[in-house]
């Protein structure tokens, strides 16, 4: 039976497809009842979605970048915020911390997040490095009672099961049993206790033809019906399908090297489903988009009569654009403005690279201050760099930083951070204050240092009384997905009065390859090369788009 949200639905995409595409189109975004893809032009891999009443959230991987797994909201599935992390510490093992080794492309994998209505609490769950699952649990404030609101947000460690939950998806069944689909070519469903904290039961489910290479679980129960929903990496989705949680699971493709919708970007694949209020169902994926990482788009689906889901496609194609999901007046902050840090923590739009040293940056003074935290020459060896994701396809980051308390031998500055990066900042050595683009900082297939970087360009002079220097990075992420021969370009900019912009040495390319997982971001460091006890003051950043 046809929702009335969903005959709209039909009838909109009925519209858009038969010729008056371009007068449709202008008529809906004059009401903003369209979206375009992608929702939200950020690196947010490995999604898992979900809605608690009018609520929607997302829940994303985040590797080595502390805090982890992000949990995005939104009231319409377009418009998308961070929230909070579920993990507010990256509590792996040392190797986090960046002090004597390093974590870089491990820690948070595709992993889960749910609402578990009976005990009012939101469960995460990760396989970390192969070995463990971590679990991390917050309470709910009463999310369910409260239309899906959260009105304080408080993270705990719960343990672990010593079981990987590879590429994992938590279904908390309709009789609140919690069941978790994983793995890779052996699809495998656990059931675990009552309180969630360990396994009690666990079975292979599912093994495609020829021992295909599946992964990224999400299970679903939709009207008694058991749904797994997996991926053949870079390319197809597939759904599993039973009566039972056991199986036996009967399988069908989703999509497979689906066109669309951004030119040069992977295909969409690796997602999770969700619903509207309305009952209508959407498939939310990830394209891979490099070099700005992997980025979500939305479509809805249909149900066949036998319950299969099919994607709701135009031309043939994901859509570039689709009717609004959610008409709603209600909103979420945008990703673009100033930070002037002086909230009394940090946004949740920040992420550190490993987890930081917490004594040695605060918000004070106007500002967030970064002391010194590592004596090195490596920026890849150095504490404290706080990233910011990068809006595509073109966004600018400013940084204002005050260098006026920089000790000798420090470096401070604004970063395009990536296992290829470069910089644009401050080298001060005794009595100069040199400012300097460096390019071509790089890390091995390893993860290890290949290059610490070369002076690429030297500004003027700048007066011995500078205090406040604008930091500028102009990013093209636009897709330049591995075997175009497109690469886009970075280039880096200062200030010393917030009004007059000059380039600084010469673009930076970067690098298009995956293996890195994370994109490209803007990043602000400060570290010693001699002695600790330099500071800079971050009086603000503000991400424009281009
Ligand atoms: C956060 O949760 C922990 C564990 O449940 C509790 O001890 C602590 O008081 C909570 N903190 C806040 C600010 O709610
Ligand atoms: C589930 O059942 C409800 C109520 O019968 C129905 O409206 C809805 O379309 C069903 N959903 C799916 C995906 O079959
Ligand atoms: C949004 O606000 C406008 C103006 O107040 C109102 O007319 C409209 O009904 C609201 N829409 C929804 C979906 O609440
Ligand atoms: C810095 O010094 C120059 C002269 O050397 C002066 O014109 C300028 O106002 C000073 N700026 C500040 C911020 O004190």
């Amino acid at each position: 039976m046809y929702t009335p949200a969903l005959l709209a639905l039909f009838s909109l995409l009925a519209n858009i497809s038969c010729g008056a595409r371009l007068n449709v189109k202008h008529e809906l975004a004059s009401r903003a009842e369209t979206f375009d893809n992608p929702i939200l032009w950020e690196d947010y891999p490995d999604l898992d979605v979900f809605r608690i009443g009018d609520v929607f959230y997302y829940s994303s991987s985040t590797f080595a970048f502390s805090p982890g797994a992000p949990v995005l909201k939104s009231y319409d599935l377009v418009n998308w915020t961070p929230v909070t992390h579920s993990v507010p510490r990256l509590n792996f093992g040392s190797k986090y911390n960046l002090e004597k080794s390093r974590a870089y492309v491990q820690g948070i994998w595709a992993s889960t997040l749910r609402y578990r209505e009976s005990s009012d609490k939101f469960i995460w769950l990760g396989c970390i490095e192969g070995g463990r699952t971590y679990i991390w649990t917050a309470d709910g404030t009463n999310a369910a009672a409260n239309n899906g609101e959260v009105s304080n947000w408080n993270w705990t460690s719960a343990g672990t099961i010593p079981v990987c939950y590879y590429d994992n998806g938590l279904l908390i069944d309709d009789d609140d049993t919690m069941y978790v689909a994983y793995g890779n070519t052996q699809i495998r469903v656990a059931q675990l206790n009552a309180d969630g904290t360990a396994e009690v039961k666990n079975e292979l489910v599912y093994e495609g033809p020829n021992q295909i290479y599946l992964e990224g679980a999400r299970m679903y129960n939709i009207n008694g019906t058991y749904y797994i929903f997996v991926t053949q990496p870079a390319s197809a989705e597939w759904v599993l399908k039973s009566d039972s949680p056991w199986g036996p699971y009967e399988s069908r493709i989703l999509v497979d090297r689906i066109k669309g919708p951004l030119p040069n970007a992977g295909y969409s694949h690796q997602g999770g489903i969700v619903d509207t209020q309305d009952g209508v169902w959407y498939y939310v994926a990830f394209m891979d988009s490099y070099p700005g990482g992997r980025i979500p788009v939305a479509a809805p689906l249909t149900w066949t009569a036998d319950g299969w889901p099919e994607l709701v496609t135009v031309d043939g194609a994901w859509g570039k654009t689709y009717p609004v999901p959610v008409a709603t007046n209600k909103t979420v902050p945008p990703p673009t403005g100033l930070d002037d840090f002086s909230g009394s923590a940090l946004s949740e739009e920040w992420e550190w690279n490993h987890n930081p040293d917490d004594s040695k940056w605060e918000l004070a003074g106007g500002g967030l201050r970064l002391h010194t935290a590592t004596i090195t020459t490596d920026l890849f060896s150095a504490r404290n760099t706080l990233t910011h994701r990068i809006l595509g396809p073109k966004s600018s980051g400013t940084f204002r930083i005050d260098i006026s308390k920089m000790s000798s031998g420090d470096r401070a500055g604004a970063v395009l951070f990536r296992d290829t990066a470069a910089y644009i900042g401050i080298h001060k050595d005794d009595s100069t204050t040199g400012l300097v683009m460096v390019n071509d900082l790089s890390l091995t297939s390893g993860w290890q240092t290949d290059s610490t970087g070369r002076v690429a360009a030297t500004g003027p002079a700048l007066a011995a009384n500078t205090t406040d220097l604008w930091l500028h990075i102009k990013a093209d992420i636009t897709p330049a997905f591995s075997g175009t021969t497109a690469v886009r370009q970075t280039t880096f900019w200062y200030s010393t009065d917030g009004t007059n912009y000059e380039k600084l040495g010469p673009a930076f390319k970067m690098s298009n390859t995956w293996q890195f997982f994370t994109g490209y971001r803007f990043g602000v460091f400060n570290f010693a090369t001699q002695a600790l006890g330099g500071e800079v003051l971050v009086k603000s950043f503000e991400m424009e788009l281009l």
